[in-house]
């Protein structure tokens, strides 16, 4: 069975530890989408690893790892984890696959990304700084892109490098007063990069329906999460990709029509990080306390996660794009303590009561929310390995997960660690 993974919130779910403990039952892993702005946590052995691009099933010795052509590619950031890794023993020689056609994320789509939201001042999206949508916009464009195919042919790599930069510096210094960009430099870079890459890089989709065709079990990883979808999320305070399951077709080049499960992974509770609307937002209290006992705290930026109660109408919308067959849901140890939690299976919005998820951002910043309330629990779930020895009311919260979502859950999380799972039938 193949399975593909995707968050249903606004990133941050803990898809790392679901693809982490199903990647154990898979032979090739696959990010289809985003770069470096992900941060995945993985925890073997109480050793912990943040994993930004590598795909989840790294620390597994014999799993596959596979970066579609969807991702857009940090090969400095890459490195730095790739070389990490080695360090800790694990080893990639004939199992990582980068794809030609991904994009690169060069220094200069940093750059931009972080002068854009300067200049955007208050108005910023809160990216994280990794320049994600930079590099998006170049392959959407396509005059200025850079493949990872383009490594294989450095006189033409440099003269592409240096008609980009020659725009680029134009463009940054007219609008933002910035420092000329050194083609030479991005060049030599990439020498770099390609030297110590080139042997990963192949056509992955190639690679993966051969794999499919030999029977292997391919696990697909999304990034992000389908609220933070360009197409399908919270326009503009979103991500540059496809973030929802939508893309795993084109983001590796594999129709949906091959893979059986599609799971969502959401937390028992909402995060978001950056700008943008946020209906079920406890900026009070209760949301210091959930960030305080869930550790909401950025992977990737470190920055402090806005938290907020169950949205179900955001996560029965995200499951409906995404085809979601089946629920994950972590951190619902995070909950315990609470003498009341709160679920919202609906809005109010210009005084009609909806149940579909409105996309448009200033109808979700005018959305009301119709809460439903739970009776709490006190006990601690960090050691049960049973549903049925859940408490009573952690049962009847997921049941009510299931209920406004519409989706089965099978997965739910109670720690950070591997083993901290019980799975539901
Ligand atoms: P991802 O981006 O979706 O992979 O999620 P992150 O790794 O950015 O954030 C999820 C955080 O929650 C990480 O620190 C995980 O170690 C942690 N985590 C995952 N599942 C659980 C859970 O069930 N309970 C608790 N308390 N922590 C969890
Ligand atoms: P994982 O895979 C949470 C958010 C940023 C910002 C918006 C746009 O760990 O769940 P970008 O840098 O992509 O242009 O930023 O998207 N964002 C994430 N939030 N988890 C992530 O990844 C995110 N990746 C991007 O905070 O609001
Ligand atoms: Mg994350």
């Amino acid at each position: 069975m193949n399975c593909c993974v995707t968050g249903l919130q606004w990133g941050d779910e803990g898809k790392g530890k679901v693809v982490d403990i199903l990647a154990e039952q898979c032979d090739v892993v696959v990010r289809f989408a985003g770069g470096a702005n992900a941060g995945h946590t993985v925890i073997v052995n109480n050793q912990k690893f943040a994993l930004h691009l590598m795909p989840s099933g790294a620390v597994r010795e014999d799993t596959a790892c596979v970066i579609g052509n969807g991702v857009v590619f940090d090969p400095e950031i890459f490195l730095k984890e790739l070389e990490g890794l080695e360090q800790k023993g694990f080893n990639f020689a004939s199992r990582l696959f980068i794809s030609e056609n991904a994009h690169v994320v060069l220094s200069y789509h940093k750059l931009e990304d972080s002068l854009r939201e300067s200049a955007l001042g208050r108005n910023k999206i809160g990216t994280t700084n990794r320049g994600i949508g930079p590099c998006y916009a170049d392959k959407i464009g396509r005059s200025f892109a850079v493949r990872m195919a383009d490594f294989r042919r450095p006189e033409q790599l440099k003269s592409k490098l240096k008609k980009i930069t020659d725009y680029k510096n134009k463009v940054f210094e007219a609008v933002y007063g910035a420092e000329p960009i050194d083609p030479e430099e991005v060049y030599q870079s990439c020498q770099t990069y390609s030297q110590k890459l080139g042997k990963y890089i192949c056509n992955t989709t190639k690679y993966l329906h051969e794999a499919i065709d030999a029977g292997k079990k391919v696990l697909f990883e999304g990034a992000q999460g389908a609220l933070l979808d360009l197409d399908h999320g919270t326009f503009p305070f979103v991500t540059s990709s496809n973030a929802s399951a939508l893309g795993m077709s084109t983001g590796s080049g594999i129709p949906a029509g091959k893979v059986d499960r599609f799971l969502g992974v959401v937390k028992s509770y909402t995060t978001r990080v950056g700008s943008g609307p946020f209906p079920t937002e406890q900026d009070n209290q209760t949301g210091q306390l959930i960030r305080d006992k869930g550790n909401e705290y950025g992977t990737t930026t470190g920055r402090p996660r806005r938290c907020g109660w169950f949205d179900g109408v955001a996560a029965r919308y995200a499951a409906a794009i995404g085809g979601i067959n089946e629920l994950a849901v972590m951190h619902l140890d995070t909950l315990a303590g609470m003498d009341e939690l709160k679920i919202c299976p609906s809005y109010m919005l210009e005084g009609e009561k909806t149940n579909f998820f409105p996309v448009d951002a200033g109808d979700l910043e005018r959305a009301e929310c119709v809460y439903e309330t739970l009776p709490g629990w006190n006990e601690d779930l960090s050691e049960v390995k049973e549903y049925e020895k859940l408490p009573e009311n952690a049962k009847k919260y997921i049941e009510a997960i299931e209920r406004v979502t519409g989706v089965r859950v099978s997965m739910i999380g109670t720690g950070p660690r591997r083993d901290q799972i019980i799975y539901k039938k």
